[in-house]
């Protein structure tokens, strides 16, 4: 790697297998998820990610470039942790709690992502990827808080209910689940 551009195209990749990640990740997560909304954020969140595999794709074209991806352990192991406390959990509220803190992971790491490929583009003056980094980043951000709004109005609020609720019945569902 020696030039400006080739740190972007190598920037690039990582994204787009980040992306292409998630997009396996999102359904698992809509179809664990037990409230009805995280379960819907989760669902409209796969279908815009389609449509940014398809921006970054635009972005590859732009560059010249055929569209690949470039391993990205940071991504893998994000999602690796999600899915170990989604096993973990024993009970679906806090499970939802522990989805919902592995999504908001995944956003903020999109979005440190896009926030250096918009401003490596518009370095570049090319603003045509810049826009199309930039749809994106604010989609990215837009999810984020989404879950943020759901985690201060639903999803954390029920899970301490559970605690609650635990004092009151301690063996509940100490036996007999995974
Ligand atoms: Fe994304
Ligand atoms: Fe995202």
């Amino acid at each position: 790697m020696e030039t400006f551009k080739e740190l972007f195209e190598e920037t690039l990749k990582d994204i787009y297998y980040a992306e292409k990640a998630i997009l396996k990740a999102l359904p698992k997560m809509a179809k664990k998820a037990s409230s009805k909304k995280l379960q819907t954020a989760f669902t409209k969140h796969q279908k815009e990610t389609e449509k940014q595999v398809d921006r970054l794709e635009q972005v590859f074209e732009l560059l010249g470039k055929r569209a690949s991806g470039k391993k990205c352990p940071a991504i893998d192991g994000i999602i690796e942790e999600g899915e170990e406390v989604m096993k973990e959990a024993k009970d679906d509220t806090i499970r939802d709690a522990a989805m919902l803190a592995a999504a908001q992971s995944v956003e903020h790491y999109e979005i440190s992502r896009y926030g250096t490929l918009v401003a490596w583009a518009e370095k570049m003056e090319m603003s045509d990827a810049a826009e199309l980094l930039q749809a994106t980043l604010d989609e990215e951000k837009a999810t984020d808080e989404a879950l943020t709004g759901l985690a201060e109005s639903e999803i954390n609020v029920e899970a301490e209910e559970t605690d609650e609720g635990e004092e009151e019945r301690p063996k509940r569902r100490a036996a007999g689940r995974r």
